[in-house]
């Protein structure tokens, strides 16, 4: 059984990247939703509606448990996915939690009260949808108290670097960290809520500063995978190449994701 990576475009590589590196004899198949990106434009139900039609297709490539490394996905649809839609035999996991837990210093699963941590200022950056569920704030709520956030929409971003025009997508980023900062002077962390934000970690960092502590998910997501799969080793089959499947032009989306990673990746159409 492998397990299923779904992100709304490139951005999601980030994170398989991480998962394979430190889980190597697990067998992966990455959806991305490219002929719909960007995700963190379109309203809750339109997000809803992909997500869930992507975790289908994961599911019938064999993949009882998916991934969700697109945030505005784990922000926006998650949450209603496993209120009705998840059957029993199935796991859709998300990716804000495994940043939360570090941003505030837990252990994996640790579930008692929140309590005051080490930050105090945190510097949300991600898609408009992400921003307006609020959904960061309402996990953050659940184990830290005393940390005020100031979120920024960075509109643009994504379908720069979608685009592959890494120039405007680092002229996005310094634009949207001076909005940041005229609201919050001094953060003293920064996420970056978006898989697509770690290709431009550089970029979020030279803006904010060497002081600014930056959290990115795709090692959190990979720790946190490595700790799920160690407790329930049924979910893991034998070992495997990844599949690459993209609802985009498979050429155009390989070409892309060759240039980010800087490895050969091969995308095939998601439904022939
Ligand atoms: C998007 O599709 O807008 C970005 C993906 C994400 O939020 O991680």
């Amino acid at each position: 059984m492998a397990v299923g990576i779904f992100d709304s475009g490139v951005g999601g590589l980030t994170v398989l990247d991480a998962v394979q590196k430190r889980l190597p004899d697990v067998p992966f198949v990455y959806f991305g939703d490219h002929a719909h990106a960007p995700y963190g434009v379109r309203t809750d139900d339109d997000i809803y509606n992909l997500t869930t039609k992507a975790v289908e297709r994961l599911w019938d490539a064999g993949c009882d448990l998916v991934i969700l490394a697109c945030n505005t996905a784990s922000a926006a649809a998650l949450r209603r996915m496993q209120e009705s839609w998840i059957p029993t035999d199935k796991r859709v996991l998300g990716v804000f939690v495994p940043l939360i837990e570090a941003l505030t210093e837990r252990q994996w699963g640790d579930n008692s009260p929140p309590r005051e941590v080490g930050v105090k200022h945190v510097a949300l950056f991600a898609t408009p949808a992400t921003v307006r569920s609020r959904a960061f704030q309402r996990e953050l709520a659940f184990r830290a108290i005393g940390v005020d956030v100031e979120a920024q929409a960075c509109g643009g971003v994504v379908d720069a670097i979608e685009d592959g025009d890494l120039i405007l997508a680092e002229a996005l980023v310094r634009s949207h960290v001076d909005a940041l900062t005229r609201k919050m002077p001094s953060p003293d962390a920064a996420i970056l809520g978006c898989t697509h934000y770690p290709l431009m970690a550089e970029a979020f960092q030279d803006a904010l500063g060497a002081d600014v502590k930056v959290f990115s998910q795709a090692n959190l997501v990979a720790e946190s995978l490595a700790d799920y799969l160690t407790r329930r080793p049924e979910m893991i089959g034998a070992g495997t190449e990844p599949l690459f499947l993209t609802t985009g032009d498979p050429k155009r989306v390989s070409r892309n994701a060759t240039q980010f990673l800087r490895k050969e990746i091969t995308f095939t159409a998601a439904f022939p």
